[in-house]
């Protein structure tokens, strides 16, 4: 069997010239005579890949020289105790929740001190973004935290919270790089890998440095201080070389595409191909209010379990793989994340408008 459209919402599709790269390079990386999943973290050949890997996403995301950009483990999930460890200075911080995600971050937070939960779009099932022009951010708080992209409910912010000054924390797992963002509107922005950028165990960390400090809570161990890998340069412990060396090739990769830019335009126009079908169809429909829909997990239903878990063994056999919805919500989700190609998306909409035709 070939390779398949993959709609997975993590870990997802990877770019096809990547994939082919790092295969060629496998047992031999560059005459180094052995594959990067063999050679020392201290040797000359990794340290140009981590430097340039952090060159390049600097580069794209246009990361000012006050950040610092860590290549970190322990998933997206540990920075949900990670934030409050390092930047809980007077034990408060205020979270908007928008999803599981969020929720799961604000609970974990709680361990550590009072959170206040300002917003939340839990009444009617995460389908939207609140209102977040005027929140009553608490006076003490130590940071805003948001999920930027809702993975599991295909909500997108549009524009982001006003903390009133304070710091704004963001979840971009599920949004990484599919288009330009304004680096100095936060304080921390971090995100597991495994959605658009490459295979699980890396999260990125780029965070403001006036951030990473000694003074983080009683306890916390010296792997969950920022400023111990701040101060090595994400390599105070073995890192996670391998996926930080595939990292590198889709930095390269999206730079190769012309940048976040382009990026965001072919994220828009594969993402208008399926909500312009939903919208018409009479079958299928979108679950999230139009102006907050996420350009890269788009979740759709039928209205009857019956029919989509149909839609999604026969969506399988045709090649179109992992579009089942996630378990709390149900229906189906299609993530389209950077490298999926356009014909991918295409190939979806054909195969939902004949499902259509057969079923309605
Ligand atoms: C937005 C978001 N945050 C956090 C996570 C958790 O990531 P991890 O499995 O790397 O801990 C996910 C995983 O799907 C996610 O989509």
């Amino acid at each position: 069997m070939g390779r398949v459209y993959n709609f997975s919402a993590g870990p997802a599709v990877l770019p096809e010239e990547v994939l082919k790269e790092a295969a060629a390079e496998m047992l031999d990386y560059q005459g180094t005579g052995m594959s990067v999943m063999e050679m020392s973290h201290r040797s000359k050949a990794f340290e140009e890949i981590i430097q340039t890997a952090e060159r390049d996403l600097r580069d794209l995301m246009g990361i000012p020289d006050n950040y610092k950009v860590l290549f970190l483990q322990g998933g997206a999930s540990q920075q949900f105790a990670m934030i409050p460890m390092n930047l809980m200075k007077n034990r408060v911080a205020d979270y908007i929740i928008t999803g599981q995600w969020a929720k799961k971050a604000a609970k974990e937070a709680e361990k550590y001190g009072k959170v206040n939960r300002i917003a939340s779009s839990e009444d009617k099932t995460f389908s939207y973004i609140p209102d977040c022009s005027d929140l009553p951010v608490s006076e003490d708080a130590d940071y805003v935290y948001i999920c930027e992209n809702n993975t599991i409910y295909g909500t997108k912010y549009k524009e982001l919270p006003n903390t009133k000054g304070k710091i704004l924390v963001s979840d971009v797992s599920s949004c990484f790089l599919s288009e330009p963002i304004d680096v100095e509107k936060y304080g921390v922005i971090y995100g597991g890998v495994q959605k658009n950028i490459g295979p699980a165990g890396v999260v990125i960390v780029i965070i403001r440095e006036d951030l990473i400090t000694e003074e983080v809570l009683p306890g916390t161990p010296t792997m969950l201080t920022y400023k111990t890998h701040a101060d090595a340069d994400s390599l105070y412990n073995t890192p996670p070389a391998y996926g930080i060396y595939i990292c590198g090739k889709v930095f390269k990769w999206l730079k190769s595409m012309g940048g976040l830019s382009v990026m965001k335009e072919h994220n828009e126009k594969k993402a208008k191909l399926l909500y312009d079908f939903l919208d018409q169809s009479k079958l299928f429909k979108g679950t999230v209010e139009k102006k907050d829909r996420s350009l890269m997990n788009v979740p759709f239903v039928t209205g009857n379990p019956d029919l989509d878990a149909k839609f999604v063994k026969e969506a399988k056999a045709a090649g179109l793989e992992n579009l089942k919805g996630h378990r709390t919500v149900g229906g189906m989700r299609a993530s389209i994340y950077n490298a999926m190609p356009y014909e991918g998306v295409e190939a979806l909409v054909a195969f939902m408008k004949k499902f259509e035709e057969e079923n309605l």
